[in-house]
């Protein structure tokens, strides 16, 4: 089975991600960017590389056939880190996956990054730098997926799902099931070649990955 680069991996969607996969038999390298983080991987039994985004990472990727982009600069951080792990990161990311001709990049970003400017002032930026990385990676030659998570809670997961943007249902999702939607879009391969809004719902999650009822590329 091929090798799973995860970015991020020390993150919230990070750590699920990698439990859920390893339990299903996926083979995994999670990336952390300190290395006191790789304990962590280590008693999980997943094996960890050290990498930053902001500087080297390309050795990360010897080896790995698939890459999940989970990492995030985090609210706590000024434009300058938006800029430099959200934007660049990424879009240096596809980059080397283009270059080394990986089978899938599963990206997660965010919901209604197609319309910045209608986003919080403050979120502006940020739906900026997330746009521009999707759209590098679809115009790459990567196969792609992209999941558009709305805003992220740590509620236990429902395994459950929407697509559809309805303002009257709320905008969460949690990072769980973010989490098990990554695990689907590696397991089906319809899930190549689309992006994903991902909210709260009532849709089991494989159905959903399996229905693709969401955007085509
Ligand atoms: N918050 C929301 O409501 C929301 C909504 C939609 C989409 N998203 C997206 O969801 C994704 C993950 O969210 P999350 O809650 O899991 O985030 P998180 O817990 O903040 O995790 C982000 C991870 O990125 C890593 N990271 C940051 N800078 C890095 C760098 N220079 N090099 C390598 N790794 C770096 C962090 O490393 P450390 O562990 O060392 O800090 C952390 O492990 C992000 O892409 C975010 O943009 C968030």
């Amino acid at each position: 089975m091929s090798k799973i680069l995860i970015l991020g991996a020390n993150g919230g969607i990070g750590r699920l991600f990698c439990r859920k996969a390893r339990d299903a038999g996926f083979v995994l390298r999670a990336m952390v960017r300190n290395d006191e983080h790789c304990s962590y991987f280590d008693s999980q039994g997943i094996e960890s590389v050290v990498g930053d985004l902001e500087g080297s990472f390309a050795h990360a990727f010897e080896g790995c056939r698939q890459v999940a982009f989970v990492a995030g600069s985090g609210a706590a951080t000024g434009g300058d880190k938006t800029l430099l792990v959200d934007l660049y990161g990424a879009i240096r990311a596809v980059e080397e996956s283009e270059f080394r001709g990986v089978d899938q990049f599963v990206m997660v970003s965010a919901l209604r990054v197609e319309k910045p400017l209608e986003a919080a002032p403050a979120l502006r930026h940020y739906m900026v730098a997330k746009l521009l990385a999707d759209q590098r990676l679809l115009e790459s030659s990567v196969p792609a997926t992209v999941l558009r998570p709305g805003r992220l809670t740590d509620d236990h997961g429902s395994g459950c799902v929407r697509t559809l943007v309805d303002p009257g249902s709320g905008f969460d999702i949690s990072r769980e099931n973010v989490a098990d939607c990554i695990v689907e879009a590696f397991r089906q391969p319809s899930a190549v070649n689309r992006i994903f809004d991902l909210l709260d719902g009532d849709v089991p999650i494989p159905e959903m990955i399996m229905r693709g009822s969401s955007q085509p590329m």
